[in-house]
């Protein structure tokens, strides 16, 4: 074919260039104990691993913090059909990118992660699922999944070099780019070929998942945690992190941290559970960026909403819903705002997020989402009326699972984003609105027609 060749855009992150990175392939994985995980997991019974992993008290690292070992244990006894194992690599949560960290630096530890998984679970078919955006790190897990069955990890002769008698197979499937296939079910279906609209739940897909055949989903940074559990044991993973201050759960093991925002040196950072976002921006980020006051933090992903003005000391644990008012500590990837950030065009700027989003199977996400949209355009042009700010929450507050009127987490998403952004910050709604003149019906229909200029 004539014309210049195609070249891959090397992009130069934080830490310098991408290209001077260091990747470490099988042989440097190997050499430095890489796989003596899987190989410990192999001397053991199926049901030993998922015990070690139960008592370790892992919890999922893709944003719901399920404890990992009752996951495993919710799959059915094997009928001698295929099992499968998807790895959620899609990361399209705005503000988080600490899986991707992982694959660039270090996919053989995911790799063996998934492995365990798969004797564990007695899985024999494992996907990892990964972002269709990811064009840099797609040839990285391609190439290390080769040399994986080179080395005889995955492939026909069981697992480890037929250590056990166990075969699994292990395929690179690249997403569409749509944040809704990093939800479960909906990358379940996008595995199956099908658009990525999400299964009404139960079951779950521990017991039909993809091709209706039980299935386990995990998350790269939870399975990459597996084989340090399994060489060190329990309670050096449980030396990090905290207990719950709360009588719930703890949040142990170590937790990748991606902080973006305005922040001095943003980038990835490996923490224990229960820092604080003021110690993980002063000790590690360098401080607010020009030396600016704190205002916000939306700590793991947008969805799961925004700690307010006097909440900088908020611990990064899995505690961090119930007291702060989130929905949750999703990816811990924070994303900081400092004294200048327009609360009202950051609210407006997330929910047209959602709204772009929304695979539009439920009329309260669809639909809502553009409502809610439309009406934080308007307030931040100055054109709302104090009416909208009760529409808004009332709307927010009628989406999602959590209300029982959607299919997915999506919809929660969009709702605790946008109700934490309106109450912590009411002020600067406030500050923008005009006294209402008419009734919220009037409103409502008049939300419906603003044109919006410049948006798509
Ligand atoms: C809209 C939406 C998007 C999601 N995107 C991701 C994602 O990109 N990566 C991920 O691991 N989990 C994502 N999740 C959570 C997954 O549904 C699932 O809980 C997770 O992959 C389970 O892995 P874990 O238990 O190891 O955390 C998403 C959830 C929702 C509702
Ligand atoms: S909540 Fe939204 S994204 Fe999820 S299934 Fe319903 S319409 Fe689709």
């Amino acid at each position: 074919m004539d014309g210049p060749a195609l070249t891959t855009r090397i992009p130069t992150p934080p830490w310098g260039d991408f290209a001077d990175r260091h990747l470490v392939g099988i042989d440097e994985y190997v050499k430095t104990g890489g796989y003596t995980a899987l190989q410990k997991a192999l001397s053991m019974k199926p049901a030993e691993v998922i015990e070690a992993v139960k008592s370790a008290e892992l919890r999922g690292r893709g944003g719901a913090g399920f404890p990992c070992g009752m996951k495993w244990g919710f799959l059915p006894e094997p009928d001698g059909g295929r099992r499968y194992l998807a790895l959620n690599c899609d990361e399209a949560e705005p503000g988080t990118f600490k899986d991707r960290l992982l694959i660039d630096f270090d996919p053989h530890m995911v790799l063996e992660g998934m492995a365990i998984a798969c004797w564990a679970c007695q899985l024999d078919t494992a996907y990892f699922f990964i972002r269709g955006e990811y064009r840099e790190q797609i040839p990285v897990v391609e190439n290390a999944i080769r040399e994986a069955y080179e080395y005889g990890i995955f492939g026909k002769q069981g697992l480890f070099k037929g250590t056990v008698p166990f075969a699994v197979d292990c395929y690179l499937h690249k997403s569409a780019g749509a944040y809704i296939c990093g939800e479960e079910t909906g990358l379940i279906e996008a595995i199956e070929g099908k658009r990525a609209w999400p299964r009404i739940k139960p079951p779950f897909p521990a017991v039909e998942g993809i091709f209706r055949r039980p299935t386990i989903v995990n998350n790269v940074e939870t399975l990459a945690a597996v084989p340090g559990i399994l060489v060190k044991g329990a309670d050096w993973f449980k030396s990090m992190g905290c207990e719950s201050s709360i009588g719930g759960p703890g949040s142990y093991g170590p937790k990748l941290m991606g902080v973006s925002g305005h922040v001095a040196r943003p980038g990835v950072y490996e923490c224990d559970l229960g820092i604080s976002v003021r110690e993980i921006v002063e000790q590690y980020c360098g401080g607010m960026r020009g030396g600016k006051a704190y205002k916000a933090c939306i700590p793991g992903g947008v969805s799961m909403g925004v700690l307010g003005r006097d909440q900088f000391d908020a611990e990064l644990d899995f505690d961090i819903g119930r007291k702060y008012d989130l929905m949750g500590l999703g990816t811990a990837c924070p994303i900081l705002c400092d004294q200048d950030t327009d609360m009202v065009a950051v609210a407006r700027n997330i929910s047209r997020f959602f709204r772009n989003e929304s695979c539009g199977q439920c009329t309260p996400c669809r639909d809502g989402s553009e409502w809610l949209y439309k009406l934080l355009l308007r307030i931040e042009r100055g054109d709302g009326y104090t009416n909208d700010l009760d529409m808004v929450l009332e709307i927010a507050g009628s989406m999602g699972i959590i209300p029982g009127t959607t299919i997915c987490g999506l919809a929660d998403g969009n709702n605790w984003a946008v109700k934490t952004i309106v109450n912590k910050f009411r002020d600067e709604f406030e500050a923008r609105v005009k006294p209402s003149l008419q009734p919220i019906d009037a409103s409502m229909k008049r939300a419906l027609q603003v044109v919006t200029v410049g948006e798509s």
